[in-house]
């Protein structure tokens, strides 16, 4: 059986990602230094794989210990979650991030060259796009400067990858997400926002749950039909799906280095999904419209025809279903905390 060493396996879109890998028949073996998840994941996790999952709780950036994970396993390829996601910290705290996410990365790569690992597969994300002039957005749609030092961390991770895999035996599949929501059908896993959310889907869930009062919409006077901002919203399991179609093909490319936007292709506006919201909860959610946020890009969605073919991964997804499947874990964890 093929090992993977997922990195950040435990956090939200690397639980998704364990439980597919292993109903995809690899072993997993997950480094987690639980700055941003609970060690309990991992038993919500193979309650629904109903396979074990090797952990261990330690820090990518820490030399010993990624040599010794990497002596005591044979790894077929790694997939590399573990960063710092935080937009409005990232701003306030730059040297934090850059030392998590550039320097983990350095060290993950550093580890994998000398230990013999090939295959990796990188989280980057749509902020490395900006304010695109053309939509959908292609690979090849030039990357612009970023708007925080979060979306910096994910240019220069993308080009030391890019330059690394120019000399050094290594294949690379750099996933651009659009916008992941929702959490596992089961409601086991899903994602724990760090204080007030300043994420829609989870702002909106707490909402319903009487956790926040209202949702402010931040804006409707942008130039798309009803006024407010367009995201590609992507439920999370299938997200998770395309690392496995990636570690699929990650070392049968003709390059050593890919990369693939991970979106559903359509676009959907801030009152779409308070409407998808609202259908499948049943729930009226309380909300006002306030000024524009920030930095907020006015549309984006994604070009999804290379990964469709070359992956042969699609979005199975809705907006309807990420939005339930949201509520669900919403209502799980709003049990266990009352
Ligand atoms: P998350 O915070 O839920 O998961 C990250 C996990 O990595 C956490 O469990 C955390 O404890 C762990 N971690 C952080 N630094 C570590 C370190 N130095 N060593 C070991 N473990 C460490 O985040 P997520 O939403 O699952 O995001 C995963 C990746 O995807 C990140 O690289 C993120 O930047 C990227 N991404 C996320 C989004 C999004 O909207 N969630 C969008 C685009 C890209
Ligand atoms: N929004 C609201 N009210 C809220 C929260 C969000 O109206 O309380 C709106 C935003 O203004 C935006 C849309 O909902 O129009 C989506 O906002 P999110 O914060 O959920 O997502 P963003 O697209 O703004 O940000 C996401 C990730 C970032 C990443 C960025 C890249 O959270 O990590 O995509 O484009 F950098």
């Amino acid at each position: 059986m093929k090992k993977i060493l997922v990195t950040g396996g435990l956090g939200y879109i690397g639980s998704h990602t364990v439980v597919e890998l292993q109903s995809s028949g690899y072993d997993v073996v997950v480094i987690d230094n639980l700055d941003n998840s609970t060690e309990g994941v991992k038993e919500q996790i193979v309650s629904i794989s109903g396979r074990s999952i090797d952990l261990v709780i330690g820090d990518v950036n820490d030399e010993q210990t990624m040599n010794r994970l990497f002596q005591e396993h044979n790894f077929y390829g790694v997939i590399h979650f573990a960063a710092y996601k935080a937009v409005g910290e990232s701003v306030d705290n730059p040297i934090k991030y850059y030392q998590n996410n550039i320097t983990g990365l350095i060290c993950l790569l550093g580890a994998m060259e000398r230990h013999g690992v090939q295959n990796l597969i990188f989280s980057s994300s749509c902020t490395v796009y900006g304010i695109a002039e053309d939509l959908p957005v292609i690979e090849d749609t030039p990357i612009k400067s970023a708007e925080s030092p979060y979306g910096t961390t994910k240019i220069i991770g993308e080009k030391i990858i890019q330059d690394y895999t120019k000399h050094k035996n290594i294949n690379a599949i750099l996933l651009r997400y659009f916008n992941p929501v929702g959490a596992h059908p089961s409601a086991k896993i899903g994602e724990f926002p760090n204080g007030v959310p300043s994420n829609l889907v989870p702002y909106i869930t707490q909402t319903a749950a009487g956790i926040r009062e209202q949702l402010v919409i931040h804006g409707n006077d942008y130039n798309t039909s009803d006024g407010t901002c367009i995201r590609d919203y992507i439920h999370v399991v299938d997200l998770a799906k395309a690392h496995v179609k990636a570690m699929i093909f990650v070392d049968k490319m003709p390059n050593s280095v890919d990369v693939f936007n991970v979106g559903t292709g359509n676009g959907s506006s801030v009152l779409e999904v308070v409407k998808a919201f609202e259908e499948r909860s049943d729930i009226r959610l309380n909300y006002i419209v306030g000024p524009r946020r920030d930095g907020d890009v006015e549309q984006i969605f994604a070009d999804t025809q290379k990964i469709n073919h070359v992956l042969q991964w699609q979005a199975e997804y809705d907006l309807h279903d990420m939005m339930y499947h949201a509520w669900l874990w919403q209502k799980s964890i709003s049990r266990k905390i009352n």
